[in-house]
């Protein structure tokens, strides 16, 4: 099952509600949204009133990627903003206790690895992560190019999974396109995020048809 996720950051801001009304009636899964501080990442994006503002004008599940340091700080926030997904970096925290946390608070919970992160900093937290997300690009900017390498390591955490009977889903962010979505699909990703794709095509509802028949 393939989940489309897009990620806000590709979006007319000035139009924010319109454009997420407009990628749920396409059929989109989730609401990706990229949440960073200037610190974890060299750009600030988004935060707490933006998601707050979401909740109301929205069904689908909020998916907030926190891209900032020390994460722990704002779970409580994010999720009574009405974060229903909350992930977090490996690079940026304890992933047992913030996990954990996550979890506590009635969220569904991501742990997170950039492009040059091993898996073996996932390999411990396969049981209490609720999804994994491999990025493919460095986080920061939408609209950054692919990066194949990432795709191994989708594949390799697909097959953990299987060995421990783990049936949570693979997210993989950053660069895709109708031209490398089935690679990513094929290696074992199970919830696409897409941000310049989605929003910077000319009908929402036939992008996103493309991104899952792969
Ligand atoms: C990168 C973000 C991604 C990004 C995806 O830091 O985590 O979610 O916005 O955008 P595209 O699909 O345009 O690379
Ligand atoms: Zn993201």
């Amino acid at each position: 099952m393939i989940q489309i996720a897009p990620s806000i950051l590709a979006c007319d801001f000035a139009r924010l509600g319109e454009e997420v009304r407009a990628v749920e009636a396409a059929g989109a899964d989730v609401i990706h949204v990229d949440v960073m501080d200037g610190h974890f990442v060299p750009n600030i994006s988004i935060g707490l009133p933006v998601v707050q503002s979401l909740r109301p004008i929205t069904q689908l599940p909020l998916d907030c990627h926190l891209m900032i340091s020390d994460p722990g700080r704002y779970l409580a926030a994010f999720a009574q903003a009405g974060a229903n997904w909350i992930s977090v970096h490996a690079e940026a925290c304890d992933l047992g206790t913030t996990l954990s946390a996550i979890r506590q608070l009635g969220c569904r919970a991501g742990a997170v690895i950039n492009p040059e992160t091993p898996i073996d900093a996932l390999l411990p937290h396969l049981a209490t992560a609720d999804y994994l997300l491999v990025m493919s690009v460095n986080p920061g900017f939408a609209g950054q190019v692919f990066l194949p390498h990432c795709l191994d390591k989708v594949r390799q955490l697909r097959a953990h999974l299987q060995q421990q009977s783990r049936a949570i889903p693979i997210q993989i962010d950053g660069g895709i396109t109708l031209a490398n979505v089935s690679d990513a699909v094929t290696a074992g990703a199970e919830i696409i995020v897409a941000g310049n794709t989605i929003f910077k095509s000319a009908d929402y509802r036939t992008t996103i048809q493309q991104l899952r028949i792969v």
